[in-house]
């Protein structure tokens, strides 16, 4: 029954009417060509959820609105003429991607670049699980049942005459309806292992459910070994795609509890510790990030939550995960680095006797030992520190961020300071400034 619907008066209603006109520009260029065009995928999809959300009064409609405007379009013809065509038309910056005979064009409205990917209506033959796919020309109903999920596989058609029609041949607004994650045939996950965790990246930035098929389907395929067939840059992907998403954590545990995990890191075991850990990560990351102004944004968050997850690992199979996913080589060296500061702290608690914990950790304690480590090893040091010893860590650290000297290198050089003495007494300097044994200007009569 929603085969035919058409959604011309959402489309005028929701979408900006840049995107409206683009959509439209594409029509006509189809038209001019004699080339049937639909925009797929997401965009679909979060169009219908951004009707449905408003036609329910949810106060987040917004939030389907098409964060980030990439636009997929499929026609049925040559990708890479359309798309020269309609680039030239629109004055956009033409890109072909030669190896999977798609292009992209980059389209300004105002200050936004447009990213729209155009392909070939097309089916797909995999040869061997895992692989990259064999290609073969289409229609557009065989090109929506290869995708991965019923919620992906809808489109809408932007010729002229149909502009706002939407195809949807397998019941895909019946499961966003529903809030059902469903795979459009038995061999997808097999067919295309990454489909595993964009499963549950969708289940959980929708609030939907891996629907009780498809979920076997899922489990089969992971225990089947088929994650291990993809390279690791394909996965590293789809796993930061979930990581960047609002709530991290939760599809974590997902992927944990289905024992995803395990078959992502070699030896890595999702216990309760180890989720305690993750979600101890996450806070300390939050707390990063609304303290410490020096805290930067290039923090790679899968490093950090990577160095959670393989901690335990032991290093020949580390080893072969840094290699897989494309690790830097001193991975494993900055993950050993923390492990024994972490070792030392727990020695030092333990022979405490009585001592205060402010007495031992203080500032300067942890700038002795911290200072040349960076903020993704400073993250993970902060999850790894016991409770009780966490303040005084988060103090170091508020107090490093909002350090100034007010001496440099040359003024102790004016005063016949000379090479190594140097840096040792800004050291010294600096370490009493943390520690509040002298206030800030007093450094001055230090020297
Ligand atoms: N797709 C697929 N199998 C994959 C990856 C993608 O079938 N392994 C299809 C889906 O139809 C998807 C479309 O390609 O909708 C575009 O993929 P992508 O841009 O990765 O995802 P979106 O659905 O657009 O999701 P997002 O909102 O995260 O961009």
């Amino acid at each position: 029954k929603y085969e035919s619907q058409n959604l011309k008066k959402y489309m005028e209603e929701f979408l900006p009417p840049s995107i409206l006109n683009l959509l439209r520009l594409l029509g006509d260029y189809g038209n001019e060509q004699n080339v049937n065009v639909y925009v797929v995928g997401g965009f679909v999809r979060d169009l219908l959820l951004a009707i449905k959300s408003k036609q329910q009064n949810d106060k987040n409609t917004k939030k389907f609105l098409f964060m980030d405007y990439d636009i997929d379009i499929v026609v049925e013809a040559e990708a890479l003429t359309f798309g020269r065509y309609a680039a030239k038309q629109l004055n956009a910056k033409y890109v072909e991607h030669e190896k999977f005979h798609t292009c992209s064009l980059f389209y300004r409205i105002s200050h936004k670049i447009i990213r729209i990917d155009i392909a070939t209506a097309r089916t797909e033959y995999y040869e061997e699980a895992g692989e990259l796919p064999t290609v073969e020309f289409s229609t557009i109903k065989k090109d929506l049942a290869r995708r991965d999920f019923t919620i992906n596989a809808m489109a809408i058609k932007l010729n002229p005459e149909s502009f706002g029609i939407l195809l949807d041949f397998f019941n895909s607004r019946k499961d966003l309806d529903e809030k059902q994650i469903r795979i459009l045939h038995p061999l997808s996950f097999i067919e295309d292992p990454t489909r595993v965790l964009r499963a549950i990246r969708f289940e959980q930035r929708f609030g939907f459910e891996i629907e009780p098929y498809t979920l076997n389907k899922l489990i089969e395929a992971v225990e089947g070994k088929y994650l291990e067939k993809v390279t690791g840059m394909r996965l590293r992907e789809e796993f930061e795609k979930i990581l960047n998403e609002p709530e991290p954590l939760k599809a974590i545990e997902r992927m944990g509890n289905l024992n995803i995990i395990s078959h992502l890191f070699e030896k890595t075991y999702y216990t309760p510790t180890l989720q305690k850990e993750l979600e101890k990560l996450f806070q300390v990351i939050d707390f990063f990030n609304n303290n410490l102004k020096s805290y930067t944004k290039n923090v790679r968050i899968f490093h950090v939550v990577l160095y959670v997850l393989v901690q335990y690992t032991p290093v020949e199979s580390l080893k072969r995960v840094v290699q897989r996913y494309g690790l830097p080589k001193d991975y494993i060296s900055k993950l050993q680095q923390v492990n024994s500061l972490y070792e030392e702290i727990n020695d030092l608690i333990k022979e405490s006797f009585g001592k205060q914990y402010k007495d031992i950790f203080k500032p300067s304690f942890f700038y002795e030992r911290c200072s040349s480590l960076d903020n993704e090893q400073l993250i993970f040091m902060a999850t790894k520190i016991p409770d009780d010893i966490l303040s005084y860590f988060y103090n170091y650290l508020k107090k490093l961020d909002e350090l100034t000297l007010l001496i440099s290198g040359k003024d102790l050089l004016k005063k016949g300071y000379k090479g190594k003495e140097i840096k040792i007494k800004l050291e010294e300097i600096k370490k009493k400034l943390l520690d509040d044994e002298i206030k800030p200007g007093e450094e001055l009569s230090l020297i």
